[in-house]
């Protein structure tokens, strides 16, 4: 008993411990239905420590001229589904710097705003779609 409880509770931990960016093809909620971007408070150096922290997830159809409270300018890291995209803008109500993201985003702060920002902790409006 004792055995077989260590064997489901310790992958378990691990899989915590060095979490990495779920893949486009797996994002769904706690429901089961689909997620059109989940969106992250932390990133990472280390890749596999990206996508961690608190997360927000955005459905299809989802329009956040006002990003949901407490997430403003708190975006590190985000997976985008497959056949979804995900607009932002720096500044609410849509208003700023305006980017279009597919795919995984390890690293915000890699990813270039205007002539010397970056995108990390600056994404303040949303909207997501998928075909
Ligand atoms: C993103 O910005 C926040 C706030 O400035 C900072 O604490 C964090 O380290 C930054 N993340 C990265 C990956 O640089």
């Amino acid at each position: 008993m004792e055995l077989t409880r260590c064997l489901l509770i310790f992958p378990f931990l691990l899989v915590a411990a060095f979490a990495q960016c779920p893949a486009s093809n797996q994002l769904k909620s706690e429901s089961g239905e689909k997620v059109c971007a989940r969106m992250f408070e932390h990133s990472s150096y280390y890749y596999d420590q990206s996508c961690t922290g608190k997360y927000l997830d955005a459905m299809n159809g989802d329009d956040f001229p006002f990003i949901p409270l407490g997430w403003n300018n708190r975006i590190s890291s985000l997976v985008v589904s497959n056949r979804c995209e995900l607009l932002v803008w720096s500044i609410s109500p849509k208003r700023g710097s305006k980017r279009r993201f597919t795919g995984v985003v390890y690293h915000l702060k890699e990813v270039q705003k205007g002539l010397f920002g970056n995108w990390n902790d600056s994404i303040s409006s949303y909207y997501c779609t998928c075909k």
